[in-house]
């Protein structure tokens, strides 16, 4: 058998995978620009400037799937249904954000088995996120 020389895939982070933080910051970017125009979500979104709100969330993502420790850094545990109990989060607000976020899947143009685990973290994660009927 070969040698299985270090650093292969296999022992790459799922965010060095992706391409690591430009990755992320794609997504999130196209993610928000999508919530800039949505009549739903955008009023939901306390500050006027949607950078901040942008940073907070590539930051979690980029922490999350295995990169730099900053959001923790900054904002302590992530806390994310007790971070959303501020906003009515329903199922028109769940299935805009989905639809927002696929938009910004989509143009990442991923490989398709990462992109599949990207999407099927999203949507177990907005579907945790609910917390008003309707
Ligand atoms: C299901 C629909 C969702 C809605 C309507 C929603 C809405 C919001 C709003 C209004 C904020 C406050 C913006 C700010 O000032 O930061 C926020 C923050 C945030 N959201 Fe969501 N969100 C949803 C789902 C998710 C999901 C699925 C995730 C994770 C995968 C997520 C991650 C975050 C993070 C990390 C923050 C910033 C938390 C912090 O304060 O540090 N959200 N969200």
């Amino acid at each position: 058998m070969n040698e299985i020389p270090r650093g292969t895939l296999d022992e790459q982070t799922f965010y060095e995978q992706v391409g690591g933080e430009d990755t992320f910051r794609r997504l999130v970017r196209r993610f928000y620009e999508g919530v800039a125009e949505d009549p739903l979500l955008r009023p939901m979104y306390p500050e006027e400037d949607l950078g901040p709100a942008e940073e907070r969330f590539a930051l979690f993502l980029m922490q999350y799937w295995g990169g730099p420790t900053t959001y923790s850094r900054h904002r302590g545990h992530p806390r994310l249904r007790m971070r959303h109990a501020p906003f009515q989060v329903d199922s028109a607000a769940h299935d805009a954000w989905l639809r927002h976020m696929r938009v910004a899947l989509d143009e990442l143009g991923l490989a398709p088995e990462h992109e599949a685990q990207l999407w099927k973290y999203l949507t177990y994660a907005a579907a945790s996120m609910i917390n008003t009927a309707g």
